[in-house]
């Protein structure tokens, strides 16, 4: 049995988003504020298009919370887009009339989902696949992870972001260890100095006044994960291969690295593993000299921080559009342009944090799993306990 799931539904531009969480142990607490403040965090950004300024998300919780406290039961979640006043007729559930503005379009976009997605779904109307495709569904992934946070929180786990490249700009002078986390988190552009703050809006600025748009590398880090969470056996176990996967189902998402995986290709082996060596002091008796592992050693967490990278592609849609192709006719036209950000790297950080905490969620409940929170963190205590055993002379 899966000890922990998550569905999304919903369309960009339909009454709205639906989320149920299922595998939430009963004793946890769990209120609207605190989903709301992380959903804030994904509609932040330098660089962002209008439909930003119209949507103030929020989940409303209907099932699985009783006075603020999860019951074990599964937690469904309803995120209304407020955009919708504006699309009630072209996105209406139910059948209209012939003469209504469906805002049917059939140039297709370069980047998109739109072309395999015809072809596939049989769909002459694009709008049929780009209104799941887009990112708006990422809402809904960040309101069940503010629910997976709230759980890894509880035994020490905390996630940060930040943007480390925002087109051709690096912004990496700054060590994972050394980030000010909260200066990031006032940063529009999540940069972790003000020198890279600066160059990021440069670099964005001249993508708008060029009319094009631009991607950029972002870095994932959770502290505080025990040793152990998956497992080398298998290889669907494996906590990278499983982060993988996670973090390149995020929209536009194109790379994903492991530590300083891409880096460590060209330095000689001595230079790569991370050394260690005793330290009674840590609950692991065990320290790391470096992390170019980046905290996940065997398809196991190794207690040091994990940390991915991500790399995510320049936005498709252009206000200067490529030339492309009407799905319908044939004819060589431009690309559709519907509104859309210019880089949405510093939106996508927090969608990373989100894909983070769900994975380590499930492979934190498979670990300690239980049906209420105390005993989750029974099991939790005596295995972090167990470590003891080791390292002794
Ligand atoms: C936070 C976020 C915001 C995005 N905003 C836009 C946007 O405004 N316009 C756009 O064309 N693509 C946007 N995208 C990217 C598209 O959703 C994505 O490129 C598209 O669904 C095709 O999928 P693929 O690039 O993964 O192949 C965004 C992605 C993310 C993560």
């Amino acid at each position: 049995m899966t000890t922990f799931r998550y569905l999304t539904a919903g369309e960009s531009h339909g009454p709205g988003l639906t989320v149920i969480v299922e595998g939430i142990p009963a004793g946890l607490e769990v209120t609207e504020e605190y989903i709301e403040k992380q959903m804030s965090r994904r509609q932040k950004g330098y660089g962002s298009g209008g439909r930003m300024k119209i949507e103030k998300d929020r989940a409303d919780i209907r099932a699985g919370v009783r006075h603020g406290i999860s019951l074990g039961s599964p937690i469904a979640m309803w995120i209304e887009n407020r955009d919708f006043v504006n699309w009630t007729d072209a996105m209406s559930i139910t059948p209209v009339d012939d003469d209504v503005d469906k805002k049917v379009y059939t140039k297709v976009v370069p980047g998109h989902a739109d072309f395999p997605g015809a072809l596939k779904y049989v769909q002459h109307d694009l709008r049929n696949v780009l209104e799941r495709s887009s990112a708006r569904e990422t809402a809904a992934r960040v309101a069940a992870a503010s629910i997976a946070r709230r759980l890894l929180e509880e035994i020490g786990i905390y996630i940060h972001s930040r943007a480390v490249a925002t087109g051709d700009q690096d912004g990496r002078d700054v060590a994972t260890s050394d980030v000010d986390w909260d200066a990031v988190e006032a940063s529009e552009v999540r940069a972790s100095d003000p020198d890279a703050d600066t160059r990021f809006k440069a670099a964005i600025d001249k993508s708008k006044a060029d009319r094009t748009t631009i991607g950029g590398v972002f870095e994932v880090v959770a502290f505080g994960a025990p040793v152990g969470l998956g497992s080398h056996v298998h290889w669907d176990r494996k906590l990278d291969g499983r982060l993988a996967q996670a973090m390149m189902s995020i929209n536009a998402v194109k790379g994903v690295e492991i530590g300083t995986g891409f880096a460590n290709t060209q330095k000689p082996g001595r230079e790569v593993q991370d050394v260690i060596v005793p330290d009674p002091s840590d609950r692991r008796k065990f320290r790391h000299l470096t992390n170019s592992s980046g905290g996940i050693e065997g398809g196991m967490s190794n207690g040091q921080p994990i940390v991915v990278n991500v790399a995510i592609k320049p936005i498709a849609t252009m206000t200067n559009p490529l030339p492309s192709v009407d799905i319908n006719t044939g004819e060589v036209v431009e690309a559709a342009y519907n509104r859309s950000d210019i880089c949405q790297v510093a939106r996508a950080c927090p969608v990373g944090e989100a894909m983070m905490a769900l994975v380590l969620v499930e492979a934190m409940l498979e670990k300690f799993g239980g049906d209420s929170l105390d005993e989750i963190k029974r099991n939790y205590d005596g295995y972090i306990e167990s470590h003891q055993e080791f390292g002794n002379p």
